[in-house]
């Protein structure tokens, strides 16, 4: 029988594993627990024989791989996995997928909550302003774009995006207006959201100039990732223009600067919140059973990241 291991230094919730277990119970398959672990003798020990692995967080380098020589695929429970080395698992003929889109909802949702938070002044009791009617940029129309644009139509604003990678029917079907290009956003609309990944292409593509061209009283927004953004050269264009806001739930490098030059303009979530729910966690462990099942039972091979 298939043994599959949930290998959790940060654990699940218990609502999580408890569907989980249903999902390899259901299919035949063993599962073990490895939670709260604090020594890495611990993670080598467990891993020596399993078929699979469910991971959060957790670092499976090339001395996990060595240690677990039954391993055949590895699933991180959420959207990010360089915390896996994809090198060693391709050498070594190991499957690593990731779980994208089940904390998207979760993310957007705190989109539209720092956005409302902005649009008041942070609740400071001055008077604010409203969503409806104000134009909404979103930067990529991926799983997070998608929801951040589903709720947003309910605040009735009006939504526009720029993703080279999506065709532009995709959006209209919902709604959302393609723009030419990320000028013409930063241009035209009164916020915009960043939901593009870090590549090459995008790491400090939100730069000075860029910023510069936002409308007056514009609202930058970032649940994406925080090297999207040319630090530098946003604290310049806030300084320089005091209508401008920034949210994030990525906390920039100069937090301490942007706190300090920037005061009532400038928010940032203590810590990454935006996939921290009960419902992301739960979804992304029961996608990740769901995969491993996938994979054994058929050898669907969908959401493997090291191809
Ligand atoms: N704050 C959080 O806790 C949190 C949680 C999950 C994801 N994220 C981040 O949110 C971002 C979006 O996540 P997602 O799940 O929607 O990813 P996704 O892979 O579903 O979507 C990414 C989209 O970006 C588009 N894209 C790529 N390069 C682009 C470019 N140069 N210009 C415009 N669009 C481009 C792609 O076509 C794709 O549609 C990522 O940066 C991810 O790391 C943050």
């Amino acid at each position: 029988m298939k043994k599959i291991l949930v290998a959790t230094e940060k654990p699940f919730a218990a609502i999580a594993v408890n569907g989980i277990k249903e999902v390899v119970g259901l299919a035949g398959l063993e599962l073990a627990l490895l939670e709260k672990y604090t020594s890495r003798e611990q993670l080598l020990q467990a891993v020596a024989d399993c078929d699979a692995m469910i991971i959060r967080s957790d670092q499976i380098d090339d001395e996990v791989f060595a240690a677990a020589s039954n391993l055949k695929i590895v699933v991180r429970a959420g959207a990010g996995y360089d915390n896996v080395d994809l090198e060693a698992a391709t050498r070594r003929g190991i499957v690593v997928m990731n779980t994208p889109g089940q904390n998207a909802n979760a993310v957007a949702e705190l989109v539209l909550g720092l956005l409302v938070f902005g649009y008041r002044n942070f609740y400071d009791g001055s008077s604010g302003k409203e969503l409806q009617g104000k134009k909404l940029g979103l930067l990529a129309f991926g799983n997070v774009g998608r929801n951040v644009a589903r709720i947003a139509r309910g605040f009735g604003m009006e939504i526009c995006a720029y993703d080279p990678f999506c065709p532009s029917d995709v959006m209209e079907a919902v709604g959302v207006q393609p723009v030419s290009g990320q000028e013409d956003l930063f241009a035209t609309c009164d916020i915009v959201s960043l939901h593009i990944p870090a590549t090459p292409e995008t790491v400090k593509s939100i730069h000075y100039d860029l910023i510069m061209k936002m409308k007056p009283g514009a609202v930058l927004i970032n649940t994406a990732r925080k090297e999207v953004v040319d630090e530098e050269g946003l604290l310049r264009a806030m300084n320089e223009r005091h209508d401008l806001k920034y949210l994030t739930d990525v906390k920039p490098a100069t937090h301490n600067a942007f706190t300090e030059q920037c005061t009532g303009r400038y928010f940032a979530t203590p810590k990454k919140m935006g996939a921290q729910t009960l419902e992301a966690n739960t979804n992304a462990g029961i996608a990740a059973a769901r995969q491993i099942v996938a994979f054994f039972q058929d050898g669907c091979t969908r959401f493997q990241v090291n191809k």
